[in-house]
């Protein structure tokens, strides 16, 4: 372990084009002790507790990140719990923040759809939606109802019992993290008033997956395209959305987790041995908020 994060650090240090890097070793996920830090690096210390949001190296022991990437994770919470959220707190910051255009100020009173409530993303969005004031609609199946009830959601919907569609209409904000639902919560948003619809399921993926690199990207291109012009004909705005590094959010995030607003959901935490077994459970789509692996 030693040679690896010395060749790593000695490797990635000594270029002057990334000396804002920081070297990690993950304890979890993307939660880390900084080992090393670049030349470039100020707002942290060697043997700092960060979180980050990585793009790679979600389950290596050793990885490098951008000084930018990073925050200070909140005080109280244990090695399990920080590692468990950065991924999908920033899923959702991309999502919500960067692209919905939602603040602690302009989500006061919004109405907005989360379905897969009790996913790792849908969990962290619904917590993040009421701590801003929003009101908060989600769709899970029967024995998720009291998880989500518990983080806040103010209408819950069963999906064994109820068709969403024929319950949820007048939406601000629709965030899509689920395939095949992509019509109706559209047919939930309300017209002509700046409602926006984000997805974090695109077909992008699928599209290459089936036509290839070049053929699937212009067709996805074209593809979000007349979805953004047909929604804006309706006074919507359209969205697909990515992960994106980003520690002034997760600073922001960790003031939130400081005063309670925010809670971790794990369902269970895996020794590194056990990645396979972590990635069967996953694999389930019965997941209760995220799998931590503890290395
Ligand atoms: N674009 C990005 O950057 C990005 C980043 C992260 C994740 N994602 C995507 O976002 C989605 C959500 O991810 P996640 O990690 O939060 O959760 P996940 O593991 O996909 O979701 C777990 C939850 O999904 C629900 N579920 C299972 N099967 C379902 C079905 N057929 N229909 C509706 N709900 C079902 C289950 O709850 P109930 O039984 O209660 O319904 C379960 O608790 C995934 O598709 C993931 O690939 C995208």
């Amino acid at each position: 372990m030693y040679t690896l994060k010395k060749s790593l650090g000695q490797h990635f240090l000594r270029d002057e084009n990334i000396s804002r890097k920081i070297v990690a070793t993950l304890r979890q996920r993307p939660f880390a002790q900084l080992l090393e830090v670049g030349p470039g690096v100020s707002r942290f210390a060697v043997g700092d507790r960060v979180w980050a949001g990585t793009f790679s190296g979600g389950s290596a022991e050793y990885v490098v990140i951008q000084e930018s990437w990073a925050a200070r994770p909140p005080h109280e919470w244990s090695d399990v719990e920080a590692g468990s959220l950065p991924y999908v707190a920033l899923t959702v910051w991309a999502a919500l923040v960067d692209q919905a255009g939602l603040t602690p100020e302009s989500a006061r009173g919004k109405k907005i759809i989360i379905p897969r409530g009790a996913g790792g993303v849908g969990s962290f969005a619904i917590q993040l939606m009421k701590a801003w004031g929003a009101e908060v609609a989600t769709i899970v199946s029967t024995g998720n109802v009291d998880l989500v009830r518990r983080l806040g959601a103010d209408t819950v919907i069963d999906r064994t019992q109820q068709d969403f569609s024929e319950v949820l209409h007048d939406y601000d904000v629709a965030f899509n993290t689920s395939f095949g639902i992509e019509e109706a919560l559209l047919d939930a948003l309300k017209t002509g008033a700046d409602a926006a619809y984000v997805s974090i399921v695109t077909p992008k993926m699928q599209l290459m997956d089936k036509h290839g690199l070049e053929k699937g990207q212009a067709m996805g291109k074209e593809l979000f395209q007349k979805m953004v012009d047909s929604q804006r004909a309706l006074g919507r705005r359209y969205y697909w959305s990515f992960m994106q590094p980003n520690g002034d959010a997760l600073a922001q995030i960790a003031q939130l987790a400081e005063t309670g607003a925010i809670q971790p959901v794990i369902d269970r935490v895996f020794p590194l041995e056990k990645l396979a077994e972590a990635h069967e459970l996953s694999d389930t789509k019965q997941v209760q908020g995220k799998i931590v692996i503890q290395i």
